[in-house]
């Protein structure tokens, strides 16, 4: 048996409103969906629930509103078994939505609605600080201040904490901030708007990567869908292909693929086999629809990777 990391998230909890449609409405029409779908989602409410369902032992610190969304969501990390002590309810403000639009591809578009996310201050990580400190691993994402998240790097780094940050959604980023960060991992149109450099193919996404180490993160990680993702040191650069599903939704592949990566970290792995289970286990999350709720447990995965591991 793997020993059981703890792995703590300092980031955003959502409600994500799934419309799957045929064809998207021009400015001014009205077309009818198939189907809609209602979840727990936020970037780092999904990376928590995946490194719990992978088996880690995980804590969120986070803020939700004062409405019907907000105590749902905290039952939601309870029921999980997800340390939700550090989660507070915000009064005078909604919780964190997204209406999320899923076309007949499985590809999404996310529209993300902050509400209490952005009251996560540097404060609630020094409230936060007995539990951080017993982690492994903080996880970070970009749908919470970045002040909050650079603050969050910081405390992990002074406390010898791994940590990884996804910069999720993409916003200007500044790295001297994120000094010394073990894993920044974006995907590529992330990437692409952050460095300002395009990330169309293999070669441009490790050219991206290199110029992003510069910026003294310690490891990069892009990302890319179904196409792999490049994974960037300072000593050497590769490629990772990806494994083939039958998608039906991508949304929070990519959370997926980040909870489970550390967890597999936390387990003390070699690197790349860690990024070939994230790998795997971020494909099979698309193989069902919804973000939390497309989440493997553990057991099913272990069962895809004796068939599939041998495979990349
Ligand atoms: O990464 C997917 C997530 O992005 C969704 O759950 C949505 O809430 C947004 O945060």
């Amino acid at each position: 048996m793997p020993r059981q990391p703890f792995i703590a998230v300092v980031g955003s909890a959502n409600v994500d409103l799934t419309t799957f449609y045929d064809s998207f409405p021009k400015l001014g029409e009205t077309v009818f969906g198939k189907r809609f779908d209602l979840g727990f989602g936020g970037k780092g409410a999904n990376q928590a629930v995946a490194a719990r369902l992978c088996g880690a032992n995980v804590a969120i610190v986070a803020k939700v509103g004062n409405d019907l969304f907000g105590p749902a969501t905290i039952k939601n990390f309870q029921s999980l078994g997800i340390d939700a002590s550090c989660v507070r309810i915000a009064d005078g403000v909604s919780s964190g939505v997204a209406p999320i639009f899923v076309d007949p591809n499985g590809e999404n578009r996310i529209i993300v609605v902050k509400g209490a996310n952005d009251l996560l201050a540097p404060q609630d990580v020094d409230a936060a600080a007995p539990l951080l400190r017993r982690a492994q691993a903080i996880v970070l994402q970009f749908e919470i201040p970045l002040r909050t998240v650079y603050y969050a790097a910081r405390f992990a780094k002074s406390n010898g904490i791994r940590c990884i940050v996804n910069p999720a959604p993409a916003q200007p980023v500044d790295f001297e901030q994120l000094r010394g960060v073990d894993y920044f991992i974006p995907n590529e149109s992330e990437a692409e708007t952050i460095t300002g450099m395009p990330v169309h193919t293999a070669g441009d996404a490790k050219d991206c990567a290199r110029y992003l180490l510069e910026q003294s993160v310690r490891r990069v990680i892009i990302t890319r869908g179904e196409r792999g993702c490049v994974w960037a040191s300072n000593e050497d650069t590769e490629l990772l292909p990806s494994f083939e599903v039958q998608s039906v939704d991508t949304t929070g592949a990519g959370d997926a693929f980040i909870g489970s990566f550390a967890v597999f970290l936390g387990e003390a792995l070699p690197e790349k086999d860690a990024l070939r289970r994230a790998s795997l286990y971020a494909a099979l999350s698309t193989t069902k629809v919804g973000t939390q709720k497309s989440f493997w447990a553990r057991a099913e995965f272990e069962k895809e990777w004796q068939k599939l591991g041998s495979r990349l």
